[in-house]
């Protein structure tokens, strides 16, 4: 990342693309808290991370937390598509940061149970992923451990994700 800030008009941009995914009785369990870098909460946000992660997150302008409802709101049932359709916002919220040329990293390496202390999550809702956002920077100020990581990735072939029929991998 760049260093660089979010502009609060880019920021909307994002979560205007990650409200309009597809969920669950149209349930939009999905809720996103957030920290600017140069902002009181930003701390907060950062402690929770990995250490590794947060290197790589240093000079992002943004880390959000996601966090998803668990249960209906009409009936109070669990939903067992809550962190399916948190995703669905999520990947949204990516192709939304790709088209303004931001790099939008998620990331599992962080402590959960921190989060929802720190940030007042309450019990019927499930911490599911950090994001962190901003420009892109230039890999070669990373660490050379993480520099090494700054590749393209592929991905598994379409025979190897699909079956037709009953589970056949
Ligand atoms: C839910 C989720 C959790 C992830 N957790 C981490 C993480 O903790 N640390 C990390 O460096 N990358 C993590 N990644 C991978 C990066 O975000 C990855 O660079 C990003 O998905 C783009 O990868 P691509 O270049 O393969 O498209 C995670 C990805 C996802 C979707």
């Amino acid at each position: 990342m760049s260093g660089e800030s979010l502009s609060d008009a880019q920021l909307n941009s994002l979560f205007e693309a990650a409200r309009w995914a597809p969920s669950t009785y149209n349930e939009q369990e999905w809720r996103f808290l957030y920290a600017h870098r140069d902002s009181e909460h930003w701390s907060t946000f950062f402690d929770l991370l990995m250490e590794a992660n947060q290197t790589w997150c240093e000079k992002a302008a943004v880390l959000v937390v996601v966090v998803s409802h668990k249960v209906f709101e009409r009936n109070g049932k669990p939903n067992p598509v809550h962190t399916f359709d948190a995703g669905a916002a999520f990947e949204n919220l990516c192709l939304q940061g790709a088209a303004m040329n931001l790099v939008v990293h998620g990331m599992a390496g962080f402590n959960r149970g921190n989060a929802r202390r720190e940030l007042n999550v309450p019990d019927d809702y499930e911490v599911e992923a950090m994001i962190a956002i901003g420009p892109p920077g230039d890999p070669a100020e990373l660490p050379e451990q993480l520099q090494e990581r700054e590749v393209p990735t592929g991905r598994k072939s379409i025979d190897e994700i699909r079956c037709e029929g009953p589970f056949s991998f």
